[in-house]
C-alpha cells in the first residue's frame, strides 16, 4: 500500500476552482508564466509545467512540491515545434485540464531589415503558430468538458504597429484578435477567454528581446490580476504601469499612437539596432 500526504488529486480553492482542477502553464520556465504556476499551485492546482529549460522547470516543480502544492508534471520541449505541441497534448491526456495559460513567448527589436529571419520566424511560430495550435486543441478539449478558461498572453503593443518592434507587435496584435473573437465564441461553450496585455514587466524577456526596461511590473501582480479578470473581462491590462500608459495612448488616433509608440521604443532599444554601424540611422 501506498501511503502518501498528498490527495488523488488537486483540490483548487476559491473562485478559480471552477477552472480546475489542471491547470497548463506555457512558459513556466520564468517570467510571467512562472508567475501563473506559483499562482495556481498556491490555490490548489495541479499545475503542467511547459517550455525548452528542463532544469528550471524540475526546480520550479521541487519549489511548489516543498511548498505543499500537488506534484506538478514537467513537459520540457520547444512549443515552436508541431512535435513540443504534440508532446504537450500527448502528455496532458489522462489529466482533467480546466485552464491554459498561453505565456511562452518572445520579442526581437530594432530595424525589421536588419533582423535575422530565422530568429523572427522563430518568433512568428512561438507566439502566433504555436499560440493557435495550443488554443485549438486545448480549446476542443475545454468545450468538450462544458468548462474551462484560456489566458493568453498579448500586449500593450498589440493595438497598434510600433517602429523598432514592428514584427512581435504584429504577432501580439495576432493573439488579441484570436482572443477577442475566441471570448465571445467560446463563451456560450463554457469557456471563458481573457487577453492579458501587461506594459513592461521584469522577467527574462527584456534581455531576450534587446530591450532596456526602466519602470517595469513584477510578474506576480500581472499573474493575480490577469486571473482575477478570467471570466469577468476580455482583455486585462495588469498593473499600473499599463493602465497609465493605455491612459494617456487611449484618446490618440491610430496613427498618433504609432508615433509615441516609436518614441518609446527608441528608448528602450537605444543604439546597437543599426545607429552603430550607420545602417538605416
Ligand atoms: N515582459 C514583458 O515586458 C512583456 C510585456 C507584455 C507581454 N509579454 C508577453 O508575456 C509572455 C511571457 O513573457 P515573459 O515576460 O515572461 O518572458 P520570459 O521571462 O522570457 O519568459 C518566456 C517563457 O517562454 C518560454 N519559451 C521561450 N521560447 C520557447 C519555446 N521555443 N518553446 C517553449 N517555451 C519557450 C521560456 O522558457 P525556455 O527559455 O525555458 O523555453 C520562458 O519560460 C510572452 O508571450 C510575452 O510576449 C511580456
Amino acid at each position: 500500500m501506498c501511503i502518501s500526504d498528498q490527495p488523488a488529486s488537486p483540490l483548487p480553492r476559491g473562485r478559480l476552482a471552477q477552472y480546475g482542477p489542471w491547470a497548463v502553464v506555457t512558459g513556466a520556465s520564468d517570467g510571467i508564466g512562472r508567475a501563473f504556476a506559483l499562482e495556481l499551485a498556491a490555490a490548489g492546482f495541479g499545475v503542467v509545467l511547459a517550455a525548452r529549460g528542463k532544469d528550471r522547470l524540475d526546480a520550479l516543480a521541487a519549489r511548489i512540491a516543498a511548498e505543499g502544492g500537488f506534484a506538478p508534471v514537467v513537459v520540457a520541449g520547444d512549443l515552436a515545434t508541431d512535435e513540443g505541441v504534440a508532446a504537450l497534448c500527448t502528455a496532458t491526456e489522462s489529466l482533467d485540464v480546466g485552464l491554459v495559460v498561453c505565456a511562452a513567448g518572445f520579442g526581437t527589436s530594432g530595424p525589421f531589415l536588419d533582423a535575422e529571419e530565422a530568429n523572427e520566424r522563430d518568433m512568428l511560430r512561438l507566439n502566433c503558430e504555436s499560440r493557435m495550435l495550443t488554443t485549438h486543441r486545448f480549446g476542443r478539449r475545454l468545450a468538450a468538458r462544458g468548462k474551462g478558461g484560456l489566458v493568453l498572453m498579448s500586449s500593450l503593443v498589440a493595438f497598434q504597429g510600433v517602429p523598432r518592434t514592428a514584427h512581435y507587435a504584429a504577432t501580439k496584435a495576432y493573439v488579441q484578435t484570436l482572443a477577442e473573437g475566441l471570448a465571445r465564441e467560446l463563451a456560450p461553450l463554457g469557456v471563458d477567454v481573457v487577453a492579458s496585455a501587461p506594459g513592461p514587466v521584469a522577467s527574462g524577456f527584456a534581455a531576450r528581446a534587446a530591450m532596456t526596461m526602466g519602470r517595469a511590473e513584477k510578474p506576480e501582480v500581472v499573474a493575480r490580476q490577469t486571473l482575477a479578470a478570467l471570466g469577468r473581462k476580455t482583455t486585462v491590462r495588469p498593473g499600473l504601469l499599463a493602465k497609465v500608459l493605455e491612459g494617456s495612448l487611449s484618446l490618440l488616433p491610430r496613427a498618433g499612437r504609432v508615433r509615441i509608440m516609436e518614441q518609446v521604443m527608441r528608448g528602450m532599444t537605444g543604439k546597437g539596432h543599426g545607429e552603430e554601424s550607420g545602417r538605416r540611422a
